[in-house]
Formats: structure tokens, sequence, C-alpha cells
């Protein structure tokens, strides 16, 4: 017996318990332990029932992640769940916690399945670019059929007991120790001799349209390929029998488990949960957090202040006029009741977050007594040092002062305080109280335990934060800067704003720069393209076309029209046909003969830029690692995660390509697309930029 499975029993029960912490994950030992165990149980004269059930937080995770990718021992989670499934015994599963994959699966061939009220199921294969894989697709459908199994697996959406319950996922809920409500359940089973229930022996569920949902399905993927093979796999269960639906989901399975879908998700997922590990932080603990100042309560101070409050904190927001923070509290009352409207927060809860929990004040004393301060004034340094040197003067010592800038150097705004070591960037993301990114910012002279407690913040807020050095835009604006310029560079040598945003969405992002463009408001690359203009090298091409646009006073969505016209009713799917005007005229003001592009070229040199300048970054140290640089993307830019970010993209093609692209790039244009150097290192060392991950985590 395996010593991840304890066998014990308990009259006419033997009791399995999988005891593999943190989460029970499904790995080699607890297969072997799971057969053994139900070996042993038939063998133990007088069981009459089996009982599964997880120790420690959950039920079963599901299948162990870690061993994707290795040569797989056996035996298989399929054979495992089909002896758990074909013992003569009745098999009941109490579960807790979550059941997870391959953790549902097992439960499912389970004959009867009872859960607390707090346990939650679901098949979450889709998110790692997989299917589930050991009979999910062919078993659920029997149990509770199509159009329910393919909600869950198609969205790897979770759902609580009750939900379970009425859908027929499991027979019971109720509440107390696992292992005891299991055998209340169980005993309770062999009083009333119910019968041994294998689902695989139900019949085959009624079938749909499999090709509408299909399409439909791939459709809504935006290019992900798992949740539509679901279909496939939902469909072998209607139209074929058990054995064979089950060889046709292994083998759709393992086809995904090669694809490079499943790699980029699986980094994701690992990626995710290491970016707030920092070696740098071991050991370093936070400063205590329970007051929060915010300066400044327009788009982004109203959206931090809410996302405050919705983590629990006391927030004390200031203003430069009366006016202005009624204003402000009005913005914050109404995010605060989207979340109301959408169930997150009960009206009790409202009523303490927009009143006690909430104080707005045109007066800097009141930040007296906070633990962190952030500021959201305008993007100028005049007024942030102004902000700043009010703040040195009343904040406690020992109060963190934070910058929400997108650009402005933070060690600037520290060296204008008497606290450097205090000072450091909290840069989120619009909407604030929305949007999972967070770039904490490490001035030079920012203390270990000021880094430290920005990461709590960020864990508080449910925020994915990253570390960032400072330079111009930090990781995410920086990279942005860069591709968008290759965006711009392809439109003036002949492709169209239109054709690029469309190849972009193709190829997974959310949305194309252009028509990101329009959603921040064309008069921020304005700003920004004057505030560069003095410092500018003589070699950069600069698009004027859209400063012509701005001109005009089209900025996007905010005034109804940009590269698109946006009308009460429409997506803003209409292209502006002053645009293509705008740009011929300068093409022919600036000698270039329009060229065709495809739209696989339009992919790799935006990839090619947004790579470089990755690699650059790595490479100056503004990113520590690239995993983080993976993870900025993905949550702040619209980054398809079935990619798992631009470098591990970058790994997946190869990196001699991607340097081979930027070199052939480079005889065009050898100032914008000169190699960054860690990437032709990393090229001649044969190395990947995951190489520089595991380093990192050494
Ligand atoms: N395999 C291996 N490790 C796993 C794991 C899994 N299935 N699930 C979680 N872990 C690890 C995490 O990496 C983390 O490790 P770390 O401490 O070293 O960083 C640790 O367990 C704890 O995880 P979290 O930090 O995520 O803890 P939470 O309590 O926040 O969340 C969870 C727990 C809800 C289980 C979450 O980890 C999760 O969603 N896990 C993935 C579940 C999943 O995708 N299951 C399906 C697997 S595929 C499958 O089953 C195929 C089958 O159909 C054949
Ligand atoms: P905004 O113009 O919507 O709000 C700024 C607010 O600050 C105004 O309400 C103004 O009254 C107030 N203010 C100005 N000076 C003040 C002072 N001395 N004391 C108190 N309040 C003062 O600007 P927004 O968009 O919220 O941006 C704020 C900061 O956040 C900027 O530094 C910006 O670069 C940054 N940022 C903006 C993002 C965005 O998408 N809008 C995203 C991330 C960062």
């Amino acid at each position: 017996m395996s010593d991840k499975i304890k066998y014990t029993r308990k009259g006419d029960v033997a009791v399995l318990r999988i005891q593999n912490p943190p989460v029970n994950a499904l790995s080699h030992a607890v297969r072997e332990g799971l057969v053994a165990g139900m070996a042993q149980a038939e063998a133990d004269v007088g069981v009459k029932a089996v009982l599964i059930v997880g120790e420690g937080r959950a039920f079963i995770a599901g299948a162990d992640i870690t061993e994707f990718g290795k040569t797989p021992l056996e035996p298989y989670l399929p054979d495992v769940c089909k002896r758990v499934e074909a013992s003569p015994l009745i098999v009941v599963a109490s579960m807790h916690g979550v059941s997870l994959g391959g953790g549902l699966e097992i439960a499912l061939s389970a004959h009867y399945r009872v859960a607390q009220p707090s346990a939650r199921v679901g098949l979450p294969e889709v998110h790692l670019g997989l299917i589930p894989g050991a009979g999910a697709t062919q078993r659920l459908p029997r149990l509770v059929g199509v159009d329910a199994s393919l909600d869950l697996i198609t969205t790897g959406r979770q759902v609580k007991a009750d939900e379970a319950l009425k859908l027929g996922i499991i027979d019971k809920v109720a509440e107390g120790d696992p292992e005891e409500v299991g055998l209340a359940y169980a005993e309770s089973l062999i009083a009333d001799a119910a019968p041994r229930r294998a689902v695989s022996e139900m019949p085959a569920p009624e079938p749909i349209d499999w090709d509408a949902s299909y399409d439909g399905t791939l459709k809504k993927g935006r290019g992900q390929i798992s949740p539509a093979q679901a279909v496939r796999a939902v469909q072998a269960a209607s139209e074929l029998p058990f054995d064979e639906g089950m060889l046709a989901e292994r083998k759709m399975f393992m086809d995904l488990m090669e694809t490079d879908q499943r790699q980029g998700m699986i980094h994701a997922f690992f990626s995710e949960r290491a970016v707030g590990n920092l070696p740098e932080l071991k050991g370093v603990e936070p400063r205590a957090l329970q007051s929060i100042g915010i300066i400044g309560g327009g788009t982004m101070g109203a959206g931090i202040a809410t996302a405050a409050l919705l983590a629990g904190f006391n927030v004390i927001l200031i203003e430069m006029t009366p006016d202005a923070a009624e204003a402000a509290r009005g913005r914050i009352a109404g995010n605060l009741s989207g979340a109301l409207k959408r169930g997150k927060i009960t009206q009790m809860k409202f009523d303490a977050m927009t009143t006690t929990a909430l104080e707005v004040s045109i007066n800097y004393d009141s930040l007296a007594l906070v633990d962190l301060v952030i500021e959201a004034v305008f993007e100028d340094m005049g007024v942030k040092k102004e902000v700043f040197g009010k703040l040195d003067a009343v904040c406690k010592p020992g109060a963190i002062l934070a910058s929400n800038t997108s650009y402005l150097d933070i060690d600037e705004i520290a060296a204008s305080t008497s606290r450097p070591a205090d000072v450091i960037g909290l840069h989120f993301f619009s909407p604030a109280h929305i949007m999972k990114l967070l770039e904490v910012v490490v001035a030079d002279k920012t203390a270990p335990e000021v880094v430290a407690t920005g990461f709590a913040l960020g864990k508080a807020l449910n925020k994915i934060s990253v570390r960032a050095g400072v330079c111009d835009g930090f990781i995410g604006n920086r990279i942005l800067a860069t591709y968008r310029t290759a965006a711009d560079h392809m439109v003036l040598d002949g492709a169209s704003p239109y054709q690029i945003d469309k190849a972009l969405v193709d190829f997974g992002f959310a949305m194309g720069p252009f028509a990101v463009g329009d959603l921040a408001g064309l008069d921020i690359g304005w700003a920004t393209r004057k505030r560069k203009a003095a410092t500018r090298h003589p070699a950069e091409r600069v698009p004027t076309y859209p400063d012509k646009i701005c001109e005009a006073g089209n900025f996007g969505q905010k005034t109804g029209k940009g590269f698109y016209i946006y009308e009460k009713g429409t997506r803003g799917s209409v292209p502006n046909p002053e645009v293509p005007e705008l740009i011929a005229a300068e093409r022919t003001e600036l000698g270039i003969t329009p060229r065709d592009f495809t739209d696989a070229e339009i992919t790799r040199r935006y990839m090619a830029a947004m790579v470089n300048e990755a690699a650059r970054l790595l490479g100056e140290g503004i990113a520590k690692r690239p995993l983080d640089i993976d993870m900025v993307l993905l949550f702040g830019y619209g980054f398809p995660r079935y990619w798992g970010g631009p470098m591990k993209w970058a790994d997946l093609q190869g990196l001699p390509a991607v340097l081979a692209d930027i070199e052939s790039y480079a005889k065009e244009d050898a100032w914008f697309w000169e190699p960054a150097p860690l990437l032709k290192q990393l090229v001649v060392e044969g190395r990947s930029f995951d190489d520089l991950n595991k380093d990192a985590a050494k």
C-alpha cells in the first residue's frame, strides 16, 4: 500500500483516506495506492462498502500537473477510475473542499457521492489546454445530460454543492467531518441494501447538433482548441458504446497533451503562483496594513479606493475641492453598486463601504494615521512632487508612500521626500477594481519590507502582483510602446489598422492595438509622443497621422470617434473612413509605396517587437524573470492565455527563429530592430527564457 493512502476498517466500511498534501493531486503513488486500497477492501472479509475521502483542504484537486509532459506511469488514471467503478462493493466518495478534474472523475467512478455544503466541483482541464481524460466526458453526460456537461466541461466553471446536487452530480449534501459524513452515508446505503450503481452502465445521453455546438465553442474560445475538442468527446459519449467513448476521449486528451496550447496554459498556471514568490523577499515581513489613503479620486483613484474597500480596508480619499471629493465618492459608490448588483457584496456591506469605511476629504491632515497612501493625481512630475511633499509632512513615520504613475520616475519622486526608503510605485490598471494586474515598482532606495507590503496589498486586493524596476513605462507600458510602434510602422508601410487589429484578434488577443488605443483614449498616446519628442532618436520613425486624428478632437471611444466610429448600440467595429485617407496622405508625403502584409507577417513582427523589448528589459534587470513579463502581458494587456505569455510564446517558436526574424527586419530599420543582447546570448548558449525562470527558482 502506498503511503499516500491510509487504509482503515470502520465496521462494514473500508476507508481509503488520501494523504497527499497540499491538495491530494493524483500522483503516481496516489493512483497506485487507490488501486491497492480497492483490492485490500475487496479481500477484507465482511467489508460491504468502500469510502474514499481526502485529508486536508480538498478531496482531490485533479491529476498531478507536475507529471504532465513526463512519461506516464501505470496505473493510468482512466484505469484507476475503471477499477474503482468495477468494484463489487458499494463505493462512496465523500467530498470536501474542491473535487476538480481527475478528482471529480474519481468521484464519478464511485457509486454514490456526498459533499459538504462548502464543497466545489468542476472540470477545469480546459484551463490547462486539455479536456478531462479519465472518463468525465463519458460519465458526466450519462449522469446529468449533454447540456449541463458541456457547460461544465467547455467553461471549466466550478459549481458549489447545492448546484451540483440540483444538477445530479452528487447525491447528497451533508455537513460535518468528511469521513464521519461519508461513513454515515455508506452505512445508510448498506442498511437500505442500495445497489451498486455504475455511471458507465447508464444509458447514453441524447444527441444535440454537435457541429453547431463545436463551431460556437471554437468561436467563443478565441482560438483555444480544447473547449471545442470537449464537444467532440461528449459527442462520442452519445454515439459510441462506453468503452469506445473512453478510447476516443483518451486519444483526444493525449493529442491535446502534445500541443503548444497545453504547454502555454500550464506555464500560465504555475507562473501565476510563482510570480508573487520573490527570492529577495524570503523572510521579509510586510508592514501592518489597515487603513489606506488615496490622493486623487479620478478614474484610477476611485477604482483603487473601490478595490481597497472591497478587500475590507478603511479608505481616506483626498481631492482638491469639496465638489471633486463628492464626485469621487459618487464614482466609488457607482463602482460598488456594480458589485452589489452582481451579488458580490450585500446591501449592508455596500452601506458600510460607502459610509463608515470611506472618508473623503480635502485636508491632507486626515492622513496622519494611515498605513499606506497611494497617489493617483495628474500625470505630471511637478504635481506629484508637490503631493509627496505634503504626504512627507503629514504621514506618520513608517507609512508607505506609493505612486500610481504610469511612466514617471519613482526614484525622482522618492528623492523629493525625506524618506525615500518608504516610497514605491504601485501601478494599477484601469478599471482598478476589476483588472487583476498590479506592477510593484521598486525604486533604488525602496526598503525590502516596503516591497513585501506592496505584494501583501496586492494579495489582499486579489491582484496578480509583479515586481518591476524603474524605467519609462515599467514592464507593461514600455513593452506596449514598442509593439505598438511596430504596428505603426506596418501601417506606414502598407497594412491597415483594421487588418492589424483583426490579425491580432485572430492570434488570440482580446483586442487589437488600435481598438485598445481607442478604448484607453488616443489623447494619452498623443501626450506621450509630445513628451518624448525632445529626446527622440533621429532614426526613430514616428507616424504623424494619429496626431491629426487627435487634433480634430477625436480621442477614441470617449469622443465617439477614433480609429473606429462608436455609435450608441454598436460595439465599435465600424472603421473610421477618415483614417485611411490620413494614412494615405502621410505615405505620399514620405514617398512610401504601400505593400501587402499577410496576417502571419503582421503577427510575427508584432510578437518579435514584443519579445525583443521584453528581452531588453530582462537584460537591464527591470524585470527579474521572464515569467514576470508573461504575467504582466496576460493580466494587463489581453495576451492570449493559451500562449502562456510572450516569453513562453518565444520559447515555443524557438529563440533562434525569433532572433532570425528580428535580424531580417533589422535590414530595413537597424535602429528599431536592434536585437536585444540577452536574446542573442540565449541563442548562442542554446538556452530558453524558461531556463532563466528555472535559474531564478534555484
Ligand atoms: N497538481 C499538482 N500540483 C497542484 C495541483 C495539481 N492538480 N493543484 C494545485 N497544485 C499545487 C499548486 O501548484 C501549489 O503549489 P505551490 O504551493 O508549490 O505553489 C499548491 O498545490 C497549492 O495550490 P494553490 O496555491 O493554487 O492553492 P489554492 O488553495 O489557492 O487553490 C486549487 C487550490 C483550487 C486546487 C488550485 O490549485 C487549482 O485550481 N488547481 C488546479 C486544479 C486542476 O486544474 N485540476 C485538473 C488537473 S488536469 C486533470 O485532472 C486531468 C484529468 O482529467 C486526467
Ligand atoms: P484623472 O484625471 O481621472 O484623475 C486625477 C484626479 O486627481 C482628479 O480627480 C484631480 O482632481 C485629482 N488631483 C489632481 N491633483 C490633486 C492634488 N494635488 N490633490 C488631490 N487630488 C488631486 O486621472 P487618472 O486617469 O485617474 O490618472 C491618475 C494617475 O494614474 C496618473 O498618474 C496616471 O498616469 C495613472 N494611471 C492611469 C491609468 C488610466 O488608465 N487612466 C492607468 C494606470 C495609471
